[in-house]
């Protein structure tokens, strides 16, 4: 008899986060960064403009790497039985880690720079197919995709202020804007 229609209930003010959307809208957005690096690499002059992709790149990764790490993948670990899935999955993150450490520290123009770019890009090709693919399903079933999606949200935003993440770099601007009449006439 309670006419309860849906808009008594708790308005849906907090976004509905699944850990499992979050985790692989992440994956499409480094995909797409790897993507506009190799557009780069075919130009001979754009040696800033790859070397703010890449720094996008690596941070982009830390963030992802480190919200997997602290908390998604101690609590798949926890709840599904496949130590060597997710053994697998610490050492290609070791693996990344070491690439986007040796990026950090390197220019455009350095020795196997644009290699290295494309081996790690490789490498997250890779480990992203085993996530989405094998990792992920056993994930959905076996833990609070929303409770832990929350988690990972507040994380992400806590290290992207921490890593300064949100002001793109002048030079990934749009190349035309010097065309713009001065203020006044
Ligand atoms: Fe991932
Ligand atoms: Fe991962």
């Amino acid at each position: 008899m309670a006419n309860t229609k849906d808009g008594a209930r708790k308005p849906a003010k907090t976004p509905v986060t699944d850990a499992i959307e979050l985790l692989m809208q992440d994956h499409k957005e480094v995909k797409a960064m790897f993507g506009a690096f190799k557009k780069l690499k075919e130009r001979e002059d754009a040696e800033e403009e790859k070397a703010d992709v890449v720094q996008q790149i690596c941070t982009a990764l830390t963030i992802h790497a480190t919200i997997e790490e602290e908390i998604f993948y101690p609590a798949v670990r926890a709840e599904i039985d496949d130590e060597d899935l997710m053994d697998e999955a610490d050492v290609e993150h070791a693996g990344a880690k070491e690439l986007i450490a040796q990026l950090e520290a390197a220019s455009p123009g350095d020795d196997h720079y644009d290699a290295k770019v494309t081996v790690l890009g490789e490498l997250i090709d890779h480990h992203v197919k085993e996530e989405e693919g094998e990792m992920f399903p056993k994930a959905k079933k076996a833990i609070d995709t929303k409770a832990i999606g929350a988690e990972l949200a507040a994380r992400k935003s806590e290290l992207e202020s921490e890593m300064d993440v949100g002001t793109p770099p002048p030079s990934l601007k749009k190349a035309n804007s010097g065309r713009r009449a001065p203020a006044g006439k």
